[in-house]
């Protein structure tokens, strides 16, 4: 068998870790023909190279979802989505990368988000975090705010990249008063929508660049 010599990264908590003591320091070189076969290697490898990120969000009418969708489109690795108003969010520590997302109502963001990064702060200070809001704020100094005012302080410092990215009015979803209220603020009752395409992109790019490196 052709010798190949690979150096790749591990987790600490590889299952394939038994073979090798590893120092937190998680690269090693192994010899593709070595007792661990190629096929062994190969899940190494594949292993080495996932990032895992999970953007959990919280919606009212789907636009902070479909930024969500969006942001699980330009992520390298592994990405999955949880809707935190209706499914239970996984543990944490599987993923390497954490994306939170909510939506502005008269000023503030889910109690469901908030109640969650209460209650996993600690956790969620140990990964690679992204913040992001859909509102239909569109001042610049609105929208730095609403994103300090939605997170808390540590993380929203420790996160290494926060965004309002979007928002939606959807009239056909709104109840009466919330009718009344965007055409009062809005002066029409059309549905309307604006996705931040490059800010997603760029959004997603900080956190790939920071989720590959060691
Ligand atoms: C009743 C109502 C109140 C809103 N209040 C605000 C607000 O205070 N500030 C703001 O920037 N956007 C506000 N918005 C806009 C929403 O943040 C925006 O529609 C967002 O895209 C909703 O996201 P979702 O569909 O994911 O819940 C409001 C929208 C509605 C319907």
């Amino acid at each position: 068998m052709e010798e190949h010599l690979v150096r790749c990264r591990l987790k600490p908590w590889s299952p394939h870790n038994f073979s090798y003591p590893l120092t937190p320091i998680h690269f090693h070189t192994i010899k593709a023909d070595s007792v661990l076969g190629k096929h062994h290697l190969n899940r190494i490898m594949k292993e080495a190279k996932t990032v895992k990120s999970i953007v959990i969000y919280a919606t009212k009418y789907g636009s902070t979802a479909e930024v969500a969708k969006r942001i699980k489109a330009e992520l390298g690795g592994e990405a999955r989505l949880c809707n935190i108003m209706t499914d239970s969010v996984p543990p944490l520590d599987v993923y390497d990368t954490v994306i939170l997302g909510g939506s502005i109502y008269v000023g503030k963001v889910q109690k469901k988000l908030t109640n969650y990064i209460s209650r996993n702060l600690n956790s969620l200070l140990t990964k690679n975090v992204g913040l992001y809001l859909c509102a239909g704020e569109t001042k610049e100094e609105g929208r730095l705010q609403f994103l300090q005012k939605a997170y808390p302080d540590t993380l929203y410092r420790h996160a290494a990249v926060k965004e309002v990215l979007g928002y939606a009015y959807a009239f056909d979803k709104m109840n009466f008063l919330e009718r009344w209220i965007i055409k009062k603020i809005k002066g029409d009752n059309i549905s309307t929508a604006e996705y931040d395409n490059d800010g997603i992109s760029q959004f997603a790019a900080v956190l790939n660049q920071k989720g590959s490196t060691p």
